[in-house]
């Protein structure tokens, strides 16, 4: 199969360097980290192996290894913080090796799945650290028959698609829609995607999850128990030990899907559409969820600006049940046989992932294919609809930037009616409308730090201020797998951390999770900005 054949050219490609690498290390590597590698290898079995899989800064594969994951590309740059050293374990008696180690030489430890860490926690600190890549660790086994997935740690959604889609069209998972992500960052934060109105979370459909705890044991949903099992979905789960696999429930989808999309500037009545659109979609048929994405233009070559609002739908069903029912609720939006196309599920995540249904769909487990992006991003959900007059004080607030902004509304509804905020620590459930997520690109722009990268920061900040009115307040709910560090960090007090906590968790969970972390991890050693903190005083005090 293409999936296992490009794992093993990956692990050829992999040991080539090796070989490589150590022909060609001519630095020193630090007392500290030689203490940590002796450490590794004095408590492996075989010293050759365990020597393959560390990457100190002295080797040359150690900066590709690091940048092979460092996305958003905003951090891959030198002025970043990097490891001391990196270990790409094989196996789950190396992870505890290399986490027995980095306790006992007091480094700081981070887990990197996909990467996609919005602030590129999970392979930067400010402190000597330890990087565990999961990298190979990716097996993915799927069981048709029982509709279940057994998914490493270190794999990501495209590779769970694709291997999904090797066996069956009629089945997927309702997860995110970028290849690149990876499986475990996703799923800890809860994770929602394009079956999110019919299915659920990700994390909804974890089953058990295969974990490993800061002392090296290895726990499942029973051992570990229902509160534990609880705080890693939702809750992030490098605060709290690392996955090393995923029990996935894998949900029925028709053979073919319906695709559409269609788009309209203010001058065509973008305005009354999105307005309507607040009203309907998220009370629609769960079969159909809408991904509306807003950016600003030129109008031809003027130099006046409009807003174009693009909605970009996904129907569980075929054409001919779409149209009547879109045409009867919102005939506005004008979704026509034309625009519409039948293709298998598959191939929605092509369409929505920066590829198109034409490309094959090997792609989406071919690491390196995936579009790379550098970005700064923020999270809001909103409750009520937008006045109109509201939605013309954000455009008028998106013409002060410079273009670079993307705004997508994701549509709830439909099956997230169903949780309690509580059910999982991911809160943001009855009641919403859609979520908000706002970047500015800084692609075109060497760095995140140059004159124009800061202007675009300074605007999207600005902007949180004029969408304030119009979002969820006490808590502002924001999104914890867009974590911002804006909202505050290394939180010494109940009180500081609640800043960013009770956005992500609301009181009531993060609460919990504080409870929970203070068991499981009372040292604190799972830890980087934005963790669930360990407080010296118990809860209840505060
Ligand atoms: C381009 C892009 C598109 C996105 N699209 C979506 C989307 O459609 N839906 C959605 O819900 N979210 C989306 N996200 C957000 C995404 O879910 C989070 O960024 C997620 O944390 C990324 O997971 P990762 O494994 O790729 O990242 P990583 O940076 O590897 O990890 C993220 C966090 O999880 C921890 N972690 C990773 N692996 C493990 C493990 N095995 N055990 C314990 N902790 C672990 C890391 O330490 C870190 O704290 C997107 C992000 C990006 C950049
Ligand atoms: C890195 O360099 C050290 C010291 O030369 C060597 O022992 C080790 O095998 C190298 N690691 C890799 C992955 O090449
Ligand atoms: C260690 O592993 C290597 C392959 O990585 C193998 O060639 C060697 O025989 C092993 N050594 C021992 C002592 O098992
Ligand atoms: C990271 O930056 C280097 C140049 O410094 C570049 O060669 C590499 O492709 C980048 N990696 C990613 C993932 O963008
Ligand atoms: C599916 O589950 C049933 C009941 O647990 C079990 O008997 C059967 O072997 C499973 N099928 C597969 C293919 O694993
Ligand atoms: C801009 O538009 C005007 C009128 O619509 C046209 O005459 C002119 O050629 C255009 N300029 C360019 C550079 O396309
Ligand atoms: C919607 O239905 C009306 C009445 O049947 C019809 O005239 C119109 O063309 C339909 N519009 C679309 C977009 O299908
Ligand atoms: C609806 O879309 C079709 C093309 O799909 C177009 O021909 C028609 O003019 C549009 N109608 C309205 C009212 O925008
Ligand atoms: C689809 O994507 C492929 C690359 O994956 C590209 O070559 C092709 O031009 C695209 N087709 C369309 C219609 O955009
Ligand atoms: C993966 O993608 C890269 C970049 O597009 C391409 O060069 C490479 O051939 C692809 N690998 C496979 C196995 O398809």
């Amino acid at each position: 199969m293409n999936i296992s054949r490009s794992v093993f050219l990956l692990v050829l490609a992999l040991s080539f360097c090796v070989s490589f690498g150590a022909l060609s290390s001519i630095f020193d590597v630090t007392s500290t980290s030689e203490d940590f590698i002796t450490c590794l290898q004095s408590n492996s079995n075989n010293v050759t192996t365990i020597s393959q899989l560390v990457f100190t800064p002295a080797n040359t594969s150690y900066i590709p290894v690091w940048q092979a994951a460092a996305d958003p590309i905003r951090f891959n740059k030198s002025y970043i913080p990097k490891p001391s050293v990196i270990v790409t374990p094989t196996d789950e008696t190396q992870i505890q090796t290399a986490l027995l180690c980095a306790k006992k030489h007091g480094y700081e430890f981070r887990i990197r799945d996909g990467g996609h860490d919005f602030e590129g926690n999970s392979y930067t600190a400010n402190a000597p650290f330890v990087m565990l890549d999961l990298v190979h660790m990716r097996a993915i086994e799927i069981n048709v028959e029982n509709r279940t997935a057994l998914v490493q740690g270190g794999a990501l959604l495209g590779e769970l698609y694709y291997t999904i889609s090797q066996k069956t069209d009629t089945l997927y998972f309702p997860a995110g829609i970028w290849a690149g992500v990876g499986v475990s960052g996703f799923l800890s934060g809860g994770g929602y995607g394009n079956l999110l109105r019919k299915y659920g979370l990700g994390a909804d459909n974890v089953l058990d999850i295969r974990f490993m705890d800061v002392n090296g044991n290895i726990l499942d949903r029973k051992s570990m128990g229902e509160d534990l099992f609880w705080a890693l979905r939702g809750g992030g789960a490098s605060s709290f030990g690392i996955v090393l696999q995923w029990k996935l429930n894998l949900v029925p989808v028709p053979e073919r899907v319906t695709l559409f999309m269609v788009s309209y500037t203010l001058e065509q009545g973008a305005t009354d559409i999105f307005h309507k659109y607040q009203y309907v979609l998220p009370k629609f048929d769960r079969d159909l969820l809408i991904r509306v994405q807003l950016n600003t233009e030129y109008i031809g070559n003027t130099t006046q600006k409009t807003v174009r609002i693009l909605f970009h739908g996904i129907y569980q069903g075929n054409i001919d049940t779409l149209l009547p029912l879109l045409n009867q609720s919102f005939p506005e939006l004008n979704v026509t046989r034309e625009v519409c196309q039948e293709v298998r599920m598959v191939q929605t995540t092509l369409e929505f992932g920066g590829f198109n249904i034409s490309t094959p769909t090997s792609v989406l487990a071919n690491r390196s294919a995936i579009p790379k992006l550098s970005f700064k991003g923020k999270s809001d959900y909103v409750r009520t609809p937008i006045p109109r007059s509201g939605l013309r004080k954000l455009w008028r607030k998106m013409f002060e930037n410079d273009n670079s902004q993307t705004l997508f509304m994701y549509t709830f509804g439909g099956k997230m009616e169903e949780y309690s905020d509580t059910a999982i620590p991911y809160p943001h459930r009855a009641g919403v409308l859609y979520q908000v997520f706002k970047r500015v690109d800084f692609v075109d722009q060497p760095s995140d730090k140059t004159l124009i990268s800061l202007r675009r920061l300074a605007w999207l900040r600005s902007f949180d201020k004029t969408l304030e009115p119009y979002v969820t307040s006490n808590p502002r709910e924001a999104y914890m797998n867009y974590n911002d560090l804006d909202l505050g960090f290394d939180s010494a007090t109940y009180e500081e951390a609640s800043e960013w906590g009770e956005r992500y968790w609301k009181r009531e969970n993060f609460k919990k999770l504080i409870r929970i972390k203070a068991k499981v991890d009372p040292e604190n050693f799972f830890r980087h900005p934005q963790s669930i903190p360990v407080f010296s005083r118990p809860l209840s005090d505060m």
